[in-house]
């Protein structure tokens, strides 16, 4: 077991790096090389088909769904086509609204989640059109969905997910393009400059793991509340809900992402003297925003630690402690926010002398309902 892990003290550590070659094995082949284009043929989806599509439902469960926000945030961008993303035992059993220009798009790193697939064969019964991304090639999913795209993440062992995650997002973006690319629907130059920053996020991703010292030094620190708040707007907000998630999962620590501007609707009643608030400020024209928010929290002497680009020294003045991220585009945000999150739910679990790979009550795949 030791030598699966590669070196590693647990399967999270390892998978939490391995999310750069994650990435460019997700990326591989999928991009034109003189990254002008994407390739998605594999998908087997015809022009007409893509320009008849006018609703997508994207329906998935735990860290699936949470990549499913963003890629909504994704395709309504780049291809203007509307989006729900749906919790699968939610939508399963409701009458949604499907029309046969609508597709139904299931995220699932396993293939194999019982209420995911519900959702899927639903769909299939009522001869509704099903693609599905998934990690395993040979899954539930992946053979009764009409059109696949796999996530090249490789085996993921920990039950936290973590490098399925980043492919996920990956797999979305790229096709948010593929749709944009065949609607018309972004500019040629804008298409290759989002080529261009999607294969730098690899190296990127790369530079973000080095900072994995001083998370754990923070994590340490925070692990000794019993609470821990995760707030941001727009995408930043999708994020903080998948970093919640990964701290409460394997830390058991009370977790909660709140979108910045509805704080004062509740959360902020539980901020008190010292509570960690992570603080994710990557949205441009919503910083001054999440800047005011965090103020709210930082005048009830919460401890924030902000997530911002490299060279945003503005923030310091803001909050108690920073981790910069390289700088991309804030659309492509998600896929170098995420690492951080992962590192410090990590750490935080380890300072707790808890079982990361295994949570208590938890299972890696779902398969009953
Ligand atoms: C379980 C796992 C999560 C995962 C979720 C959905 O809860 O512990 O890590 O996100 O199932 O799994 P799926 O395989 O459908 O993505």
């Amino acid at each position: 077991v030791a030598a699966e892990k590669g070196g590693y003290e647990h399967f999270m550590l390892k998978e939490i790096h391995e999310q750069p070659k994650a990435v460019r094995d997700t990326l591989s082949g999928r991009i034109a090389e003189d990254g002008s284009a994407v390739t998605l043929g594999e998908l087997d989806l015809s022009e007409e088909v893509v320009r008849s599509i006018d609703r997508i439902h994207i329906v998935a469960c735990g860290t699936s769904y949470h990549a499913g926000l963003v890629g909504k945030v994704a395709i309504e961008t780049l291809a203007r086509i509307p989006v729900d993303v749906e919790i699968a035992s939610e939508y399963r059993y409701r009458n949604p609204i499907v029309t046969d220009r609508t597709l139904i798009l299931v995220i699932s790193q396993s293939g194999e989640t019982a209420d995911t697939l519900a959702a899927l064969r639903n769909a299939k019964m009522a001869g509704n059109r099903v693609m599905a991304i998934t990690n395993v090639v040979g899954s539930s999913a992946a053979r009764e969905a009409d059109h696949v795209l796999v996530t090249w993440a490789g085996p993921e062992i920990s039950v936290a997910s973590t490098k399925a995650y980043t492919t996920q997002l990956i797999a979305l973006y790229l096709f948010a393009a593929y749709l944009g690319q065949i609607k018309g629907t972004i500019a040629s130059d804008e298409r290759a400059k989002l080529m261009n920053a999607i294969l730098e996020l690899p190296l990127k991703i790369d530079e973000v793991l080095k900072t994995a010292p001083a998370i754990e030094t923070i994590a340490r620190d925070f692990s000794s509340w019993d609470d821990a708040f995760f707030l941001g707007r727009g995408l930043d907000f999708a994020v903080a809900l998948e970093g919640a998630l990964k701290y409460k999962e394997i830390s058991y620590i009370h977790a909660e992402a709140y979108p910045a501007g509805e704080l004062k609707h509740g959360t902020l009643a539980l901020i008190t003297e010292g509570v960690p608030v992570i603080a994710l400020v990557t949205q441009d024209e919503l910083y001054e925003k999440t800047v005011s928010n965090i103020k709210e929290v930082k005048a009830r002497d919460a401890h924030v630690l902000a997530l911002a680009w490299v060279g945003d020294e503005e923030i310091e003045k803001s909050v108690d402690r920073v981790l910069y991220v390289p700088h991309t585009l804030p659309f492509l945000a998600p896929v170098l926010l995420v690492a951080p999150l992962q590192l410090l739910a990590y750490y935080a679990s380890i300072a707790r002398g808890n079982d990361v790979d295994k949570p208590r009550n938890l299972a890696k795949s779902v398969t009953v309902e």
